[in-house]
């Protein structure tokens, strides 16, 4: 293991496919190793594109574009941040030995559609998961529903994420809105989806489970402490570690989240996304790189889980200690406009134990995650408030003329 002088022959080179607030973090990390960074993203001045050495706009879902930059580039690794890519192309280039594709090229494909990972983590390692169907039309999905699945169930698009195109389905009236809303709501491959028995969880973890080198060189799996998180219509508003566990559920949690980790292998952060009910642990799903409730480890760990992901892929040595109790809460972009204005910054960082991340997105939709609060505090309860009322200070507003 050797790293070398970005810009030059001796340089590490990393791609990112996908520059978002969680690749930036991650290439962050990167350069502080002295990795010579490249951030593809689909629209210009993504997060991740404003600190690498250099930046590409590009259709990640589209072969021969990925082809041609992972060709001019000559990554050595390469680290897909989000899960819509030409994965067939991944597999390509790591079958002819061109890069090396963190994870795994396996994995990429097999997480970025939900029937991939959850045959996998059901079927073939006989992980506990809700009950599920896969339909292809409204009548496929009635006859699923009336055929074991029953009511409340959750129906998603096989492939997409942050909620989208997902609803609750509570009674028979609601499964056309419920069809529709997938079809429209997926991001390729319109018209499957996944319908599951609604599981009458307590709470719900990520367990960050990193495998990296251990001091003999071996691959070793290390578990971050469990996050416990809020959703609202899938989408994460605030986070905090450590979740409070049975030991029990905490060794179910880490059972689970090391059978799935090990089967895609590889080397990496995972986010591996689990419900709790007592000491009963349901799999939910994996993804095989930093996950956005993880960003609470900015302010609660040793190495948070993007310097974990760049040690681990490089091959280096990793620590998932906690340093203290913490929490994150999203910050919103309130309003649809470009090159916003965050005012109220000063009162936030003013609450004690708090810092912020602005992510620096060209253009603020509504519900478009703009930036995070963290906080620390003897307790999860009172960093979960100080993570809050930072980001409720933190004002986005139209930037008008000077
Ligand atoms: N079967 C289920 N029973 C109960 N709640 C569920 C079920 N499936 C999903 N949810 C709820 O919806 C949330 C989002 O679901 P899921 O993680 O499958 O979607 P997602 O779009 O991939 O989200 P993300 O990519 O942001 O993790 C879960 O974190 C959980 O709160
Ligand atoms: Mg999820």
């Amino acid at each position: 293991m050797r790293l070398g002088t970005p810009l030059s022959a001796s340089a590490l080179r990393v791609m990112l496919l996908g520059a978002g607030e969680l690749g930036k973090e991650v290439i962050i990390a990167l350069q502080r190793l002295g990795v010579e960074v490249v951030a593809v993203d689909r629209y210009p001045n993504a997060p991740g594109h404003q600190v690498a050495h250099r930046a590409h706009v590009i259709t990640m879902t589209d072969p021969s574009a990925l082809k041609a930059v992972i060709e001019a580039e000559r990554p050595h690794l390469i680290v897909p941040e989000i899960e819509a890519i030409a994965t067939e192309v991944l597999a390509e280039v790591e079958g002819a030995g061109l890069a090396e594709v963190i994870p795994t090229a396996r994995a990429a494909q097999l997480t970025m559609n939900r029937e991939g990972i959850r045959r996998l983590a059901a079927e073939s390692l006989a992980l506990p998961t809700s009950p599920y169907r896969f339909a292809d039309s409204q009548e496929a999905l009635q006859a699923a529903i009336d055929g074991g699945i029953g009511y409340p169930c959750v129906v998603k698009p096989v492939m997409s994420s942050s909620g989208k195109g997902q609803s609750l389905v509570r009674g028979p009236e609601e499964v056309g809105e419920a069809w529709r809303y997938a079809a429209s709501g997926g991001r390729v491959n319109q018209g499957r989806v996944i319908v599951e028995g609604f599981i009458d969880f307590d709470y719900e973890i990520t367990l960050l489970t990193v495998r990296a080198r251990n001091d003999n060189g071996a691959i070793q799996t290390y578990f971050c402490a469990p996050i416990g998180h809020r959703q609202v219509n899938g989408d994460y508003v605030e986070s905090w570690q450590p979740q409070a566990m049975s030991p029990i559920a905490l060794a179910r949690s880490r059972e689970i989240a090391a059978a799935v980790t090990g089967n895609l292998g590889g080397r990496g952060l995972f986010g591996v996304e689990l419900f709790i009910k007592g000491d009963q642990v349901w799999f939910s799903e994996v993804s095989p790189r930093p996950h956005d409730t993880g960003l609470v480890t900015l302010a609660t760990q040793r190495y948070s889980e993007f310097e974990l992901h760049a040690r681990a892929i490089l091959g280096l040595p990793v620590d998932v200690a906690q340093r203290e109790p913490g929490a994150s809460a999203v910050i919103y972009g309130g309003i649809d406009d470009v090159g916003v204005a965050f005012e109220g910054v000063d009162a936030a960082l003013a609450v004690p134990g708090a810092d912020l991340r602005l992510f620096g997105k060209p253009e603020s939709f509504l519900k478009r995650r703009m930036g995070v609060a963290v906080a620390t505090a003897g307790d999860v309860d009172e960093a979960r408030r100080r993570a809050r009322e930072a980001a409720n200070r933190v004002r986005p507003v139209r930037a008008g003329p000077d």
